[in-house]
């Protein structure tokens, strides 16, 4: 693998989406082969899942379950999409991934660590992002920035303690590996955030260099 694995996390209305293209310009400025994609999704398939995971239905969709189709969604983007970019050597930008997982089943559903640890190894392998920006954001800003947007999906609909418990994860996840975490505070202005992207862009741009030759 010669490429570099940056994925972007965070609750909903954070900007991931507006950050992801920002960030994928200044890496193509450079002639860098971007690949921009995101989960659940990223594949005809994988984005057919998606649907599944995100439709509101009068069915309650056990936790179980929604873990195994959202792995099942990754086993099938990493296979088509991001292991093959990967190896050509681009970059791949991921709009959410397996820490989205251990927040959202994990923190928010309650299911176990392990449980979870034991799909990622199963269907990762040992392949595991070389780096994860989590846009944090207070709870009820991010809320109200979904509801604004207008139709709230499965998951918009769940309550406060839920973003809560989302939230933590990732901020535990992200305190736990330091070198694998970026915090971005989403709070503040488009502009203040996008500056903080552009000091960021010295390290990958390292990175990817040793990738590539060392
Ligand atoms: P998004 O378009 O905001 O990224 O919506 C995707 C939703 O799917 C979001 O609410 C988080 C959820 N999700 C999970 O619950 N687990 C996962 O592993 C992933 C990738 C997303």
């Amino acid at each position: 693998m010669t490429g570099l694995f940056i994925t972007l996390e965070g609750p909903e209305g954070a900007g991931k989406s507006t950050n992801r293209e920002y960030l994928a310009e200044r890496l193509r400025e450079q002639g860098i082969d971007v690949v921009l994609t995101r989960e659940p999704g990223g594949t005809p398939l994988a984005e057919r899942i998606r649907e599944l995971l995100l439709a509101p239905s009068d069915e309650v969709m056990d936790a179980d379950t929604e873990l195994l189709l959202v792995f099942a969604a990754r086993a099938q983007h990493l296979a088509s999409v991001i292991r093959p970019a990967l190896a050509r050597g681009a970059v791949v930008l991921c709009d959410r991934f397996t820490d989205a997982t251990y927040a959202y089943q994990g923190g928010g559903r309650g299911l176990s660590v392990e449980r979870i640890a034991a799909l990622e190894d199963f269907v990762q392998g040992a392949l595991r992002p070389d780096l994860t920006l989590v846009f944090d954001l207070p709870v009820e800003i991010g809320l109200a920035r979904a509801t604004a947007r207008g139709r709230l999906d499965r998951f918009e609909q769940e309550g406060r303690a839920f973003f809560e418990a989302v939230r933590s994860t990732y901020l535990n996840r992200a305190a736990a590996a330091p070198q694998r975490y970026r915090l971005v505070e989403a709070a503040r202005s488009l502009d203040e955030v996008q500056a903080s992207l552009d000091a960021m862009m010295p390290d990958l741009l390292q990175r990817l260099a040793e990738r590539q030759h060392g």
